[in-house]
C-alpha cells in the first residue's frame, strides 16, 4: 500500500466519524472546570508549585537519562516508592510513567494464556488492553453484577489457570463504586485474586484519601492496587502497589516499565509533595462530597438521569451523540469547561456529559450549572435521543 492510499483510508475513516458525530478535535479548556481530574485542586495549589520549584532547584539532573534498569534509577524514585507503599498499605510499590503503562505492563505480564480474567464491562481501556495483551481468556461481566460474576467463576471453577478479577474502584464514566465486599467474598470463595484500579478514588475516598481498598482494609489481600498520580495528585504516572515479589516480577517482566525512559528524579519529589497535601485534605474531601450531593440533588429534581453516580463524578445520561454534543456546547457557551463523552469511551447509545467535580467549586457554581442544564435541555427535543452508529 502506498502512502497516498493509506492517507485516503484515514480520511475516509475520519469522514465516517464526522457523520456519526464521533469526530474529536483538541480544544483548550476554558471556563469553570467540570472536566478535569484535578479533584483536590492541587494543580493550581501554590504549595505544590513551590515544592516543584524547590525540587528542580536542588536536582543534580533534570533528565533521567535512561530506563530504571539502566542509567535511569535514582534514590528519589526509591524513596517515592517506599513512601507510596506505606500510603497504600502494601509491602512495596513500583512507579510507571503513566497509569496506562502501569495497567498494560501489570496485566500483560502477570496474567498468561490459560488464566482467566474476569473484567467489569466498564473497565478503562488500559485495563482492557493489558488483558488483551496477556493472551488470557477474558470473561466480561456486566457492570458491578456480582451474580453474573459468581456464575462465571463457578463455571470456570475446574480450570487449572489462575483466576483474576479486574476492576476499577471508582468508575470514571459512571461515578459509582465497585461492590468491594462482594468481590472480596467471591474471590475468597472461588480462589481468585483481585486487581484494583484506584485512579479516581485516590486522594478522594477512603481514610486520608487512601482509596477503596484501604476503606475495606484489603490492601494486603488483593494482588495489586494501581494508584495513578495524574488525577487528584496533579502529577503524572502511577504506582502499582502490592507485595515485594510482585514488584520484583514487574521490574523483570513488565515491558512498559523495562523499555521506557524513567521520569526525571525531581518529578518524584512533586509526587511526594502532592501525596503529603492529599493526605491532609480532609476539608477538601468533605467539600467535594457536599458539592457532588448538591449537584445530584438539583439534577434529579429537574428530572435528569445521573445513572448510578455516588461520588464526585456525576454523569448526565443523554443517549445520542448529538444530544450530548448539544448540551456540552450550550454549557461551554455558558462558561463551563465541559466536553461530551461519546462512544467508544462509553457504550453505544449512552453518550453523556460528565461533571467531574473539584474541591475548588462553590455551591453557587453548582447552582448556576443546574440552571445552565435547564437552558441546555430546553432546545433538546429537536435532536434525536438515540444515534445510529454504523460499525
Ligand atoms: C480508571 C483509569 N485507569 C487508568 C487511567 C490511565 O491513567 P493515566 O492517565 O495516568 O495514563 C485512567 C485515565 O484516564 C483511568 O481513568
Amino acid at each position: 500500500m502506498n502512502p497516498r492510499k493509506i492517507t485516503e483510508r484515514m480520511a475516509q475513516h475520519l469522514d465516517m466519524l464526522r457523520a456519526q458525530s464521533q469526530f474529536r478535535t483538541l480544544g483548550t479548556p476554558a471556563g469553570i472546570d467540570l472536566n478535569s481530574n484535578d479533584y483536590l485542586g492541587l494543580a493550581t495549589d501554590p504549595r505544590l508549585k513551590q515544592a516543584v520549584l524547590e525540587a528542580v532547584a536542588h536536582a543534580t539532573t533534570v533528565g533521567s537519562t535512561g530506563s530504571r534498569l539502566l542509567s535511569g534509577n535514582a534514590r528519589e524514585w526509591e524513596d517515592a516508592e517506599s513512601g507510596f507503599a506505606e500510603f497504600a498499605g502494601t509491602e512495596a510499590a513500583l512507579y510507571f510513567g503513566s497509569g496506562y503503562a502501569a495497567n498494560v505492563g501489570l496485566l500483560a505480564s502477570i496474567v498468561r494464556p490459560g488464566d482467566i480474567v474476569f473484567s467489569d464491562a466498564r473497565n478503562h481501556a488500559s485495563l482492557i488492553d493489558g488483558i488483551r495483551l496477556s493472551g488470557a481468556t477474558k470473561v466480561i461481566y456486566p457492570h458491578c453484577d456480582l451474580s453474573y460474576l459468581e456464575n462465571a467463576l463457578r463455571e470456570h471453577a475446574g480450570n487449572a489457570g489462575s483466576k483474576v478479577i479486574v476492576t476499577e474502584t471508582v468508575f470514571s464514566m459512571e461515578g459509582d463504586v465497585a461492590p468491594m465486599q462482594g468481590l472480596l467474598e467471591l474471590a475468597r470463595k472461588y480462589g481468585a485474586v483481585i486487581v484494583l484500579d484506584e485512579a479516581h478514588a485516590i486522594g478522594v475516598l477512603g481514610p486520608h484519601g487512601r482509596g477503596i481498598a484501604a476503606e475495606h482494609a484489603c490492601e494486603r489481600e488483593v494482588l495489586a492496587i494501581v494508584h495513578t498520580c495524574g488525577k487528584a495528585l496533579a502529577s503524572a504516572g502511577a504506582f502499582v502497589c502490592g507485595g515485594k515479589t510482585l514488584k520484583e516480577y514487574l521490574v523483570n517482566r513488565a515491558r512498559t516499565f523495562i523499555f521506557g525512559t524513567a521520569m526525571p528524579p525531581y518529578f518524584a519529589r512533586q509526587i511526594q509533595a502532592a501525596l503529603g497535601l492529599a493526605r491532609e485534605a480532609d476539608a477538601e474531601r468533605a467539600h467535594l462530597r457536599q458539592m457532588a450531593a448538591a449537584l445530584r440533588e438539583k439534577l434529579a429534581a429537574r428530572g435528569f438521569d445521573c445513572g448510578t453516580s455516588e461520588t464526585h463524578i456525576v454523569p448526565v445520561m443523554l443517549g445520542s451523540n448529538e444530544r450530548a454534543l448539544h448540551v456540552a456546547d450550550v454549557l461551554q457557551r455558558s462558561g463551563f469547561a465541559i466536553r461530551a463523552i461519546r462512544p467508544p469511551t462509553v457504550p453505544e447509545g449512552s453518550a453523556r456529559v460528565r461533571f467531574s467535580l473539584t474541591s475548588r467549586l462553590s455551591l453557587d457554581e453548582i447552582r448556576r450549572l443546574a440552571q445552565a442544564m435547564d437552558a441546555a435541555c430546553e432546545s433538546l427535543p429537536s435532536v434525536p435521543s438515540a444515534s445510529v452508529v454504523h460499525a
